[in-house]
């Protein structure tokens, strides 16, 4: 299973890359695609078409088109909902200490990290960030006791 995970601006220029990224690593996932980008308009309203109309939708446009992201593929048992947990609630206020967002958020506005939230959407979004020649395969080392 995979899913599509962006580190958004805040990571980046709060410098969190590394943290975010090792505490995937640390628990058990594998990042098999691996991108810093600059997300351009047409493809930041494709990844977030669900939410055209809604009165937030401009100011997420053009936050996530601010500055750089970090885009990945992340593969494992039960990614998708793994990767959720560890990124805690939308809004960093609600979020619980110990997750991503509960860690290093306070607000909606600026919540760091977005995770595919079914299979579905990580089928349609990771497209619009990877060809597949960019997903890689390999195996980590430890992959006999994860
Ligand atoms: P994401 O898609 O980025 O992983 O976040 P999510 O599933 O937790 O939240 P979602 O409902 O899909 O909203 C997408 C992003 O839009 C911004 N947002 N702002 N001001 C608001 O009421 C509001 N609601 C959502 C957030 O950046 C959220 O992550
Ligand atoms: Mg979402």
């Amino acid at each position: 299973m995979r899913t599509l995970v962006l580190i958004k601006p805040d990571g980046v220029v709060r410098s969190r890359v590394g943290a975010i990224i090792s505490r995937f690593e640390d628990k058990g996932l594998k990042v098999v695609a691996m991108k810093l980008m600059k997300l351009d308009r047409a493809s930041a309203e494709r990844h977030y078409a669900v939410h055209k109309g809604k009165p937030f939708y401009d100011s997420l446009l053009n936050y996530i088109t601010s500055n750089p992201i970090v885009a990945m593929v992340i593969e494992g048992n039960n990614c998708i909902d793994i990767v959720r947990k560890m990124m805690g609630a939308t809004n960093g206020a609600k979020a619980e200490p110990g997750t991503i967002r509960g860690d290093y958020s306070v607000g909606i506005d600026f919540n760091l990290i977005h995770g595919s939230d079914s299979e579905e959407s990580a089928k349609y979004e990771i497209p619009i960030f990877f060809e597949d020649r960019e997903i890689l395969t390999y195996e980590r080392a430890d992959r006999d006791w994860l």
